[in-house]
């Protein structure tokens, strides 16, 4: 690489990252498990495009496929330091076991790492996550101080590890569902709201108007609209710091936008794509309330209109009938099981079916998206990039993006855009797949 050719001048990744975790759940824990694993060699980073994914520079004859992690400058995993903030005051090994997603012997020998990290008492309101009992929690009188309290968390973290940058990951649970209403619109109304305890001012909302305001990226791993309102976008741009959301994409979404794309290239319809689930864990248990559900609905809906586009497509999609059911199951805890029943349709109309049944394991498919997401995101910040980073859609179920345009579902369109992002960013040419050249 030339960084000549650059006009985006990447500062070096040089001291730690600090990586700030509201929600120390099933996901954080199996995220921070693994980097602590993967730092002692006692496991390998699958499923981290950041760890294995290589991208091809150049023409085709030049065979050069650098691995990522080594054409872009991103933090080493053994300079991350973990911050989190949860309502149950219990250490990170605590949890992990009791989440019950990574086995007891390999926690075992990383108890030491793991019983450091212990969440600081939330910010967090029964009015927005039905169905846990909160115990440390955050008091004060208004919610702009509830905020200040965030940033005195951050500066103590900060100085206590010595931390030089941060990145902030909503790892906690679905909120019930919101629209963007008039304290949303705007920063100042947004801050007023603040002073005023607005109650359309959701507790990750507190949290990402902290890190915003601290200059830390904020990535959102839910539904919540959180991020996605205008008064966030707006103050993320003013103050030059990098945001992404919502939702990470994994499971039964990803096997979506796998397929549905493959589908559509090929011009064929689909009548019908019933999907259900059944998962025990605490998430499943939230989302068993009616609130958080239709915020969790939401984002999995949108992703097959998006990408099979009934107006466009009326003879393949006009009668596409989707539904998406979630079934709260303890037996299972994180080990979700999905069927989806797809009918789809092909030459002269005749119907044909797909079933998958996708035995998953939820945590695991979501904590190699946290480590991506935690890397590019501090890279980007680095990189001078703020507002939404559309180009981070790869990772979301219900990406965000500029107002106006439809997001991206397709998972490849959504790789080629993160891959040219790169290029861009470094100085190479983008790779459009035309090769006539190799012809002439
Ligand atoms: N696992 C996946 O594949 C996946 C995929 C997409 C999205 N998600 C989302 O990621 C989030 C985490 O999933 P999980 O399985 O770890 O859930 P979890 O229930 O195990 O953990 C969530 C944690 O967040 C805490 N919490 C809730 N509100 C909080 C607040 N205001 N401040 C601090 N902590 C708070 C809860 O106490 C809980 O410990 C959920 O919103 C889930 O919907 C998960």
């Amino acid at each position: 690489m030339d960084p000549v050719k650059s006009k985006y001048n990447v500062k070096p990744a040089e001291g730690k990252l600090g990586v700030l975790i509201p929600g120390m759940g099933a996901v954080a824990t199996t995220f921070i498990a693994g980097v602590e694993a993967v730092k002692r060699e006692l496991a390998k980073p699958i499923g981290s495009l950041t760890s294995l994914g290589r991208i091809r520079i150049g023409k085709r004859t030049e065979n050069r496929k650098p691995l990522i992690r080594d054409f872009i400058s991103l933090a080493s995993i053994h300079d991350i330091e973990f911050a989190t903030w949860d309502v149950h005051g219990k250490n990170a090994w605590e949890t992990a076991m009791e989440s019950e997603v990574i086995d007891a012997g390999m926690l075992l020998k990383l108890r030491p790492a793991l019983e450091k990290i212990v969440p600081m008492d939330a910010v967090f309101d029964t009015e927005w996550v039905k169905n846990i009992e909160p115990q440390n929690v955050k008091t004060a009188p208004t919610k702009m101080d509830l905020a200040q309290m965030l940033f005195a968390d951050i500066e103590k973290f900060k100085t206590d590890k010595n931390v030089s940058r941060c990145v902030m990951l909503w790892c906690g649970s679905t909120e019930v569902f919101t629209e963007i209403s008039e304290v949303h619109l705007t920063v100042e109304a947004f801050e007023e709201g603040l002073r005023t305890n607005h109650p359309a001012i959701s507790p990750s909302m507190i949290y990402a108007y902290a890190a915003i305001k601290m200059g830390i990226p904020f990535l959102n791993g839910a539904p919540n609209l959180t991020a996605d309102i205008p008064a966030m976008t707006s103050l993320a741009r003013s103050n030059k710091v990098a945001i992404g959301g919502k939702d990470f994409k994994t499971g039964q979404t990803l096997m979506k936008t796998i397929i549905a794309p493959g589908l559509k290239s090929r011009m064929l319809g689909v009548k019908g794509w019933f999907s259900t689930n059944i998962l025990g864990n605490l998430d499943g248990l939230v989302l068993d309330d009616p609130g958080s559900f239709k915020t969790k609905e939401t984002s999995k809906l949108s992703v097959l209109e998006s990408i099979l586009n009934k107006e466009e497509n009326p003879n393949l999609y006009g009668d596409l009938y989707h539904k998406v059911r979630i079934n709260y199951y303890p037996p299972r805890g994180d080990n979700k099981e999905s069927w989806d029943n797809i009918d789809i349709v092909g030459w002269m109309g005749y119907p044909m079916q797909i079933k998958l049944n996708f035995l998953c394991r939820d945590s695991i498919l979501a904590a190699p998206v946290c480590l991506d997401l935690a890397l590019l995101a501090d890279f980007a910040q680095r990189a001078g990039l703020s507002g939404i980073q559309e180009w981070l859609s790869f990772f979301w179920k219900s990406p965000q993006c500029a107002p106006g345009i439809e997001p991206i579902h397709d998972l490849f369109k959504q790789l080629n855009k993160l891959e040219n992002t790169l290029r861009h960013i470094m100085g190479e040419e983008l790779i459009t797949n035309l090769g006539l050249e190799y012809y002439e």
